[in-house]
């Protein structure tokens, strides 16, 4: 399977539309902070689940089996692109932010060992969306990427 690359917009509009329903305090669903010290994250890193979702671990399993099949890929993304791989239900994203002076640059391990945990042990488990990113604040410019797991 080949991934797809994508502007980020659309996904950028969609999470700000979630930040928008956090500032006023008024929305269900609220994205939730889950942990942003799991042993498994860098420091800088956090994620957070959203939303809820009948997403099929087997199916993000697949995805990652995609990924882990070709372990030396790098995956080098310009400011507001995504990576894109979809297997039935389930979606990953890997988005570079919009003001990013350098590509992100990830190896094909980096992502299946993130996919699988925090996002899938994290979020898809437990019936939830789940966004890693390399800044605290998820829903800002800030920090280099975001992965999505839906
Ligand atoms: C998940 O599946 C249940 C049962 O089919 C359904 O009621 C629910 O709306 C689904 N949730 C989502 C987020 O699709
Ligand atoms: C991907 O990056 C790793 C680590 O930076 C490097 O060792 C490897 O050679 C790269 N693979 C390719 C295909 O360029
Ligand atoms: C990512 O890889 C590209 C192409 O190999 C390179 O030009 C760029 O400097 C790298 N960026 C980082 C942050 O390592």
């Amino acid at each position: 399977m080949k991934y797809s690359t994508v502007f980020a917009g659309w996904a950028l509009g969609s999470w700000l539309g979630v930040a928008t329903a956090m500032d006023t305090n008024q929305s269900p669903g609220l994205p939730v902070v889950a942990s942003a010290t799991s042993p498994v994250l860098q420091k800088r890193d956090a994620f957070s689940c959203y939303g809820s979702t009948n997403t099929s671990l087997s199916d993000c399993q697949g995805i990652i089996d995609t990924i882990r099949a070709d372990a030396q890929q790098n995956f080098t993304l310009f400011a507001n692109v995504c990576a894109v791989w979809d297997k039935g239900t389930c979606k990953v994203r890997l988005c570079a932010q919009p003001y990013i002076s350098r590509p992100v640059n990830r190896t094909a391990t980096w992502l299946a060992t993130y996919i699988a945990s925090p996002l899938l042990d994290g979020c898809i488990g437990k019936g939830q969306e789940g966004v890693l990113a390399d800044h605290p604040n998820i829903n800002s410019h800030s920090g280099t990427y975001r992965l999505w797991v839906s």
